[in-house]
């Protein structure tokens, strides 16, 4: 499948794995580029740019084919070192740069100027339309369905992708809630150039995740993920579990007192205790709906092979029978 994302990337499917804290290691940004998608390293998971240095390095190790690192712009007071960060990406010859979050705007002369790609994240038209704006190369357009922060319009994929390709010039994917080739198929009709899965790539052999989450990834249905952090207009779509009922608990009590501090404990640093140990009640970890179209853990090269030969088949066969 050739589209303008395949082109734009050098990359052999129309498939990324999204940046994902404590998930995105070489491990797996390797295996999904080894399998023609694109991987991304998480660069903020690499507690310091040599850390990243590190791990780009090992990545180049267990891949020859383009991967990409995410840089998340977080809204925190004290921001980590951006700067050293995106030199280590350069130094590393990465050219594929997956930003989110805030404006990627004063960094992007930087990662143009080394000749890096640049796709970015967000949650709205207009968001969308102001990164083309402000030269990136392509967009990742994310969903309500979508796992960790899908912003606070609510537009779910059926109407943000063809309203993103009614305004886009550049190539654009969607991301949020997609797991297999009908929706790759789906996304394609609707004008995107590929798509973003987050989620679906952490139920993979290679997702280099306690077993724990993968088996609470099959377990679960559509119906399991909430909305947190919607009074502080951070809201992030979490697996349930007990955690994030109390949190819930807490932010109806608060209302719009709510603060960050009132559930830090429950939200924050959790990632290492749910990825690395497998405590799956210990905090709220980001997880989308399609969690409920998640019924096995095959290697990456299975899954996007998988995904790549049933779209043909719906392309060429159902698609075209009912013309
Ligand atoms: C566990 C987890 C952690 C994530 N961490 C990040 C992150 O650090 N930076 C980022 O830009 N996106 C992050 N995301 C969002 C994904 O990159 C992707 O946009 C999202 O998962 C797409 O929705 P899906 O999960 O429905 O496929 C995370 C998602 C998950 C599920």
């Amino acid at each position: 499948m050739k589209t303008r994302i395949t082109e734009l990337f050098g990359i052999e499917h129309p498939i990324i794995q999204g940046g994902m804290h404590f998930v995105g290691f070489a491990e797996l940004a390797a295996a999904v580029s080894n399998a023609g998608g694109l991987g991304i390293i998480t660069g903020l998971t690499q507690k310091t740019p040599a850390d990243l240095a590190n791990e780009i390095a090992r990545c180049k190790d267990m891949t020859d084919r383009p991967f990409g690192v995410n840089l998340t712009f977080l809204p925190s007071f004290v921001a980590p070192p951006y700067p050293e960060y995106i030199k280590a990406i350069i130094d590393g010859g990465v050219k594929i740069v997956e930003t989110a979050g805030r404006n990627p705007q004063p960094y992007l002369p930087y990662l143009k100027d080394a000749g890096i790609k640049v796709i970015h994240k967000c949650t709205s038209v207009r968001h969308s339309l102001k990164a083309e704006t402000i030269g990136c190369d392509a967009v990742s357009v994310d969903g309500f369905e979508c796992g960790g922060h899908p912003g606070e319009d609510d537009i779910p994929n059926m109407i943000l992708l063809p309203r993103a390709a009614e305004e886009l010039s550049v190539p654009f994917v969607a991301s949020g809630g997609i797991g297999n080739a009908q929706q790759l198929v789906a996304a394609l009709a609707m004008g995107a150039d590929g798509v973003n899965m987050g989620t679906r790539f952490i139920a993979t052999k290679e997702a280099p995740v306690h077993q724990n989450v993968k088996d609470a990834l099959v377990a679960a249905s559509e119906l399991d993920t909430r909305l947190i952090m919607r009074p502080l207009r951070n809201t992030e779509r979490v697996m349930m579990n007990s955690a994030v009922e109390r949190v819930m608990e807490i932010e109806r009590e608060a209302g719009d007192t709510l603060a960050i501090e009132d559930i830090r404990d429950l939200v924050s640093g959790v990632y290492p205790k749910v990825m690395g140990e497998g405590d799956m009640e210990s905090g709220a970890w980001s997880c989308g709906m399609v969690a409920g179209l998640i019924h096995d853990i095959p290697t990456c090269a299975d899954l996007i092979d998988r995904m790549m030969s049933e779209a043909e088949t719906i392309i060429r066969g159902r698609l075209a029978a009912v013309l």
